[in-house]
């Protein structure tokens, strides 16, 4: 969507993949804290994303929608007061229906006042459900959203973020009416989710770019239910496919070992490249995956996934990944090992399984790049 918003992936945490309905103002206040703190703020989490179930279970006597005023005691602008003191940007939830998923007021019907609401209240992100419709598409009712938003009477800027599930396949008319559409349905905390997800949204690549983007769901990362290999597996591929990198986990209570992914500004990197490409799958055989992703300053992003349960080597080589013939030959950067090595071209590795290693390819020797491997949000809990 042409509003100047979103040039690179949106970046934040939302409340429903951990939480569901108990999202309160004080768990979205403790996340900004612990962005700041942490460092993930400035390595480009600046939204806090509020999810469904913040509303009470009726419009006011002037047809507004109500924040639950037991979780939300100082409503929504209150809450957008604290995340915006942190320098950060608070989004929101509603759904293009009669009710929200989890059934409280929908937005049909009543788009530009709730669009006047949300900019009253400072809000800075919409996500924007696809529950409880009228029979009509969704690309209809999305757009009516959209020209609420873009007409909101605070003249506010508000990124447009589509939760159709991929329905009347999105993609092909997402980017005139949103800044990110989901690709699949609701992800959940497994391999066997990462994996669907994967194959449906790195089929896409043609249709993001700056302003508009795929949006294989929030992150999973630290929730538990995937492996350490696994949940790096899912940052790294959702990073090369220039997804939202949305985190729906505990934040402040994460872990060492996920802060490790979620920190890695190497990999951020990737994901918030200015040239704006997705990555696409420049072979798949047997499970094993090999990605390309070309960067703003001529680099490309290789990522080598294994599918299987078993390690494998996997291999592909320097012009295979649209690399430039180099008589210097390639240095190839691990992005998670942090090891630099030289090829004349071969690009290998051994990927555990479930694994993904990620290289960033340049031309000349491993010695001539200035790349740094800043880890931030190493701790707490
Ligand atoms: C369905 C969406 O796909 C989820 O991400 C979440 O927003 C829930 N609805 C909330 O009810």
């Amino acid at each position: 969507l042409p509003n100047g918003l979103a040039l690179t992936p949106p970046m934040g945490w939302n409340s429903w993949n951990k939480f569901g309905c108990n999202v309160t103002e004080q768990k979205v206040e403790s996340v900004a804290d612990y962005l700041v703190s942490s460092g993930l703020a400035a390595a480009g989490y600046t939204y806090v994303d509020i999810d469904d179930c913040w509303m009470a279970g009726s419009r006011d006597s002037g047809g507004r929608l109500v924040p639950d005023p037991v979780k939300f005691p100082d409503g929504i602008s209150g809450t957008a007061a604290y995340v915006h003191a942190k320098g950060l940007k608070l989004g929101i939830y509603e759904s293009a229906g009669t009710k929200t998923c989890a059934g409280y007021p929908g937005s049909l019907g009543h788009e530009q006042t709730d669009a006047n609401s949300f900019a009253s209240w400072g809000v800075d992100l919409l996500k924007y459900d696809n529950c409880n419709d009228d029979g009509t598409s969704a690309q209809q009712r999305d757009t009516t959203m959209r020209d609420a938003l873009a007409n909101n009477s605070s003249g506010r800027a508000i990124l447009f973020s589509l939760c159709e599930w991929g329905v009347d396949n999105v993609w092909t008319w997402g980017a005139g009416v949103g800044n990110m559409w989901r690709t699949t349905g609701d992800i959940n905390d497994s391999y066997g989710s990462l994996l669907s997800i994967f194959h449906a949204n790195v089929k896409l690549a043609q249709y993001a770019g700056p302003g508009g983007w795929n949006d294989p769901d929030m992150l999973e990362v630290g929730n538990g239910g995937m492996s350490f290999t696994e949940d790096r597996s899912e940052f790294s591929l959702w990073a090369e496919m220039a997804a939202p990198l949305i985190t729906g986990n505990d934040l402040p209570n994460s872990t060492a070992a996920t802060a490790s992914i979620l920190g890695n500004r190497d990999v951020v990197a990737v994901d918030q490249d200015a040239l704006g490409k997705q990555g696409v799958q420049i072979s798949s055989t047997g499970g094993l995956d090999v990605l390309a992703k070309p960067l703003a300053n001529g680099d490309v992003s290789v990522a080598l996934f294994n599918e299987n349960s078993a390690a494998a080597t996997m291999s592909t080589t320097a012009s295979a990944v649209g690399m430039p013939a180099s008589s210097n030959g390639y240095s190839l950067d691990n992005l998670w090992s942090h090891v630099k090595t030289t090829t004349s071209g071969a690009i290998s590795a051994t990927v555990p399984g479930h694994g993904t290693v990620l290289f960033r390819v340049s031309t000349g020797s491993a010695t001539s790049t200035g790349t740094t491997h800043t880890l931030v949000g190493a701790s707490s809990g």
